[in-house]
């Protein structure tokens, strides 16, 4: 086997040692109420576990700029540097608000990408729409009507518009999405928080979730594209600014066009690994348990050049 080769199946598992690190941190914060906190210790264990990974990586997708985040800001340098050059998004804990009510959902990720692949997404919202795989290029489109795409997405799936769910962020925003998708006869899955699980779950089919769609963070669509690059499924999304603040974040992330239309391979284009650990229990996975005298994880890990996905059930000693 090639060195590179090699290099990327060790990688693809170390990476899910990271987020069980930041997920086990998180963890102990459930039901807590403090959501600052658990996200902090997250954050925290995921610096740590980066210490030992081996790449030569930079933080593109991270906590916030250098002068907000002390940790993992974006530019910050991370790994051994002994590694391959790559791009690294995360996100320590995703969906703090679930983890401090103790709902369910809640993940630890990470994706990693061939140097300079991964779209700089501001710290901005970004409308997306997204499916899993298996339907033809342009299925569905952020720029159709909402009838349209749900109409389109069951021709292609031989149903009838009444047997898609669309899963939605529970948000005022979403209104007009909601009322046009019932229109249809569509159902919603309304989430309070956690869109890189929504996506995700559009690429599973025990979920019977077909399509996401709406507004939520840039940085969490940019780790979504790269777990459906690993799986397969398309997705779409557009920056939304809402002030000249979050403008001239883009224009220091180097975009130019702020009214593009970015398709996944914009989002996220190269040779990509993703690991998610979940926190809380959730739908594609379990939360983190603690028993006696072990911590139980449960970790998903993928990489995009095989479509490898590995469901990782850890149990260890207590740390
Ligand atoms: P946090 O874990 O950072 O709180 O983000 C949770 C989340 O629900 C994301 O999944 C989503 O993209 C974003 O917040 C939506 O933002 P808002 O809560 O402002 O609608």
């Amino acid at each position: 086997m090639a060195d590179a080769e090699f290099l990327d199946r060790i990688l693809t598992m170390e990476i899910g040692r990271c987020t069980e690190a930041a997920a086990v941190a998180a963890s102990k914060m459930i039901g807590r109420g403090d959501k600052n906190g658990a996200d902090h210790a997250a954050v925290e264990a995921l610096r740590r576990a980066f210490d030992k990974l081996d790449v030569d990586g930079t933080v593109v997708i991270g906590e916030g700029e250098r002068d907000e985040a002390p940790m993992l800001y974006i530019g910050e340098p991370v790994g051994t540097r002994k590694g391959p050059a790559v791009d690294i998004a995360l996100d320590p804990l995703e969906g703090t608000d679930l983890t401090a009510k103790g709902m369910g959902n809640a993940l630890a990720v990470v994706a990693m990408a061939t140097k300079g692949t991964m779209l700089h997404a501001p710290d901005t919202y970004m409308d997306k729409i997204a499916v899993g795989p298996g339907y033809p290029e342009g299925v569905v489109d952020l720029d159709a009507s909402v009838k349209d795409n749900i109409t389109e997405l069951a021709r292609a799936k031989r149903v009838k518009p009444e047997d898609i769910t669309l899963c939605v962020l529970d948000r005022e925003r979403h209104q007009h999405i909601i009322e046009a998708a019932r229109g249809v006869g569509a159902r919603i899955m309304l989430i309070p928080d956690g869109d890189v699980a929504g996506v995700f779950h559009t690429t599973e089919p025990a979920t019977g979730i077909d399509l996401y769609m709406g507004q939520g963070g840039a940085p969490e669509g940019v780790l979504a594209a790269a777990a459906l690059r690993c799986v397969g499924g398309q997705m779409q999304g557009r920056l939304v600014f809402r002030n000249d603040d979050e403008k001239a974040r883009a224009a220091k992330a180097g975009i130019t066009d702020l009214n593009r239309k970015y398709a996944l391979m914009d989002l996220c284009g190269g040779d990509v690994f993703f690991a998610a650990t979940g926190v809380t229990n959730g739908t594609m996975l379990d939360g983190v348990k603690w028993e006696k005298d072990h911590v139980v994880m449960h970790t998903v890990v993928m990489r995009s050049k095989t479509g490898t996905i590995r469901y990782v059930r850890a149990r260890t000693k207590r740390w």
